[in-house]
């Protein structure tokens, strides 16, 4: 992407691959291994902010009342990602980390973070709600401000988790973490998979705001979908709703694209 205009890596920083260790060269193993996969997901999760942290004031000021509520979905998929990830660590991931590892509220921390943005995230939830159903009108400004409230701590979140997961290798011998993650991760998508309106507008937010490009393509075979099947996923769901997902900072292969509203 040659051009300068700011774009979804900021303005709040990703979670770079040092904070697992990861690299190209030597990929992590064990617990390292399922830092690196987080912080992949948070990185999705801070693009999809800084999508609508860039972009709120603009659509605000010169789009149209379909850009206007267009937008409001796609930053309301956001919050159900977030809400989404932050459910499946709280009942599913953290619990059983405390399971494997023997240590009762060993991830406790990382619950009570989630908290700390709470109110602001619902803040936000129940403001795009209100746009959605065109009870108000959007503004940029509220957006951002709403964003500024409590990004800069959910950002320190996402970055402080994955230094939690790394600390778990002193447990590696004990378990297989790898192993583990992946099983939890295929049971729970399978399930995910069978609502087609997960297919249809959760789905898609996996590709749409992950670079395969990061760090020289660190990361660049994520999500791990079969060509084929992510053929037929495009054409029967993924671009449903592609009005709302033309706000995001890459296309649905994962590939840079200027934001239309900066
Ligand atoms: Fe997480």
């Amino acid at each position: 992407m040659a051009s300068s205009k700011p774009w979804v890596d900021g303005p709040f920083k990703l979670v770079p691959p040092s904070a697992s260790g990861d690299t190209k060269e030597k990929p992590v193993e064990g617990a390292r291994k399922l830092a690196a996969e987080m912080s992949i997901a948070h990185n999705c999760l801070l693009r999809g902010a800084n999508a609508i942290y860039l972009q709120c004031v603009n659509v605000a000021a010169n789009g149209t009342p379909k850009d206007k509520v267009d937008f409001a979905n796609f930053a309301h998929q956001w919050t159900e990602m977030v809400q989404d990830h932050h459910n499946l660590e709280e009942n599913n991931v953290f619990p059983q980390i405390n399971d494997l590892t023997q240590v009762p509220n060993l991830m406790d921390e990382n619950v009570e973070e989630h908290r700390l943005f709470h109110e602001g995230f619902d803040a936000l939830v129940a403001y795009l709600d209100k746009v959605k159903a065109a009870e108000e009108e959007l503004s940029g400004d509220k957006v951002r401000s709403i964003l500024d409230e409590f990004m800069p701590t959910l950002q320190v979140h996402l970055t402080n988790e994955i230094g939690t997961l790394v600390r778990l290798e002193v447990y590696n011998d004990k378990v297989d973490w790898v192993k583990w993650f992946n099983e939890l991760l295929s049971k729970t998508t399978t399930e995910c998979m069978k609502d087609v309106g997960y297919r249809q507008r959760m789905l898609p937010l996996a590709f749409l705001f992950h670079d395969k490009t990061y760090q020289d393509g660190i990361w660049g075979n994520f999500p791990p979908v079969p060509w084929l099947v992510k053929v037929v996923l495009k054409w029967m769901y993924l671009n449903k709703h592609a009005d709302w997902w033309r706000f995001a900072g890459c296309d649905l292969d994962s590939a840079r694209r200027d934001l239309p509203f900066v």
